[in-house]
């Protein structure tokens, strides 16, 4: 689906890969529902897509408050039409803890924005989509739905349940309009632990992984929605996990837990 005058709403729009991805869309000529739980971050992106001709409506949203998600489809509908295309990228990363010393109310938390999040959008917006021409869900995962990152467990967990529910979600619309895509992230240029509330003491003498820039991965999803790609790795991390955890899932298993067991006391 081009989305050139499509309308296309969008979670977490008001920071990291969520702004990007409204500055990526309405540049290709999309107008945009910009969703997020922070008017300010939402109104910095606004700005910034208004400033190159953008149309762009802000919703403030938390997408674990049922109520408010259910009736944002009439919400946006008012004010910029039909809607065309969602993309499901609100996250945040839990604490940097082993699961032992991991509280059930951060868990919960990550699993209610991670996962319960997108299902209730795709619930809410799939009886519109439905009546489209054409139309498109993508629901952002992550490389830690597939490789095993110790002190994110439940984030992996969470992002695993992404990728199982939109892989079904895209076989049950298969030969309907809505084409659907899974994105796996690796490690992305963005201020998602700050913006998670963690604090991670990374010590001095430990490698910093190279990371994709935001605007690189927007492109990368928007490009998958215009080709209705089933599943997209962005960077080449993810792109060699996505390989290695089936070639042999033990051994890279054991590549990330070198990588990040100093930063787990
Ligand atoms: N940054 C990475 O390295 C990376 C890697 C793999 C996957 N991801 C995933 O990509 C997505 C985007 O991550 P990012 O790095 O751009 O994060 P980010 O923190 O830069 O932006 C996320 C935005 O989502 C908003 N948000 C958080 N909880 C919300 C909620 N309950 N309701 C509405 N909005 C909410 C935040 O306010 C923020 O503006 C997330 O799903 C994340 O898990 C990120």
């Amino acid at each position: 689906m081009k989305v050139n005058g499509k309308v296309v709403v969008v979670t977490g729009a008001g920071n990291g890969m969520g702004r990007e991805i409204t500055l990526e869309l309405v540049r290709r000529g999309a107008k945009v529902a910009a969703v997020d739980m922070r008017q300010e971050f939402l109104d910095e992106t606004k700005k910034l897509a208004t400033a190159i001709g953008g149309t762009v409506e802000t919703f403030v949203v938390d997408v674990t408050d049922a109520a408010k998600v259910a009736a944002l489809p009439t919400a946006v509908e008012k004010k910029l039409g039909a809607v065309d295309a969602i993309m499901n990228n609100a996250g945040i990363i839990q604490p940097f803890v082993k699961i032992n010393e991991l509280d059930m109310a951060s868990a919960q938390r990550v699993m209610n924005v991670n996962f319960y999040g997108p299902l209730q959008m795709v619930k809410a917006f799939l009886p519109g989509l439905l009546k489209r021409p054409e139309a498109h869900i993508l629901n952002v995962s992550s490389m830690g739905a597939y490789a095993p990152v110790p002190g994110q467990s439940v984030y992996g967990a969470s992002k695993a349940a992404v990728k199982l529910f939109t892989e079904g979600l895209r076989s049950e619309l298969m030969g309907t309009s809505v084409g659907v895509t899974v994105v796996f992230p690796g490690a992305i240029a963005t201020n998602i632990a700050e913006n998670s509330g963690m604090h991670m003491d990374v010590p001095a003498d430990m490698k910093t992984p190279k990371t994709t820039p935001a605007p690189q991965a927007a492109k990368a999803m928007v490009d998958a929605i215009e080709s209705n790609k089933p599943r997209i790795c962005i960077g080449s991390d993810a792109k060699m996990m996505d390989f290695l955890s089936r070639l042999n899932p033990v051994m890279a298993a054991n590549i990330i837990y070198k990588q990040m067991a100093s930063l787990l006391k």
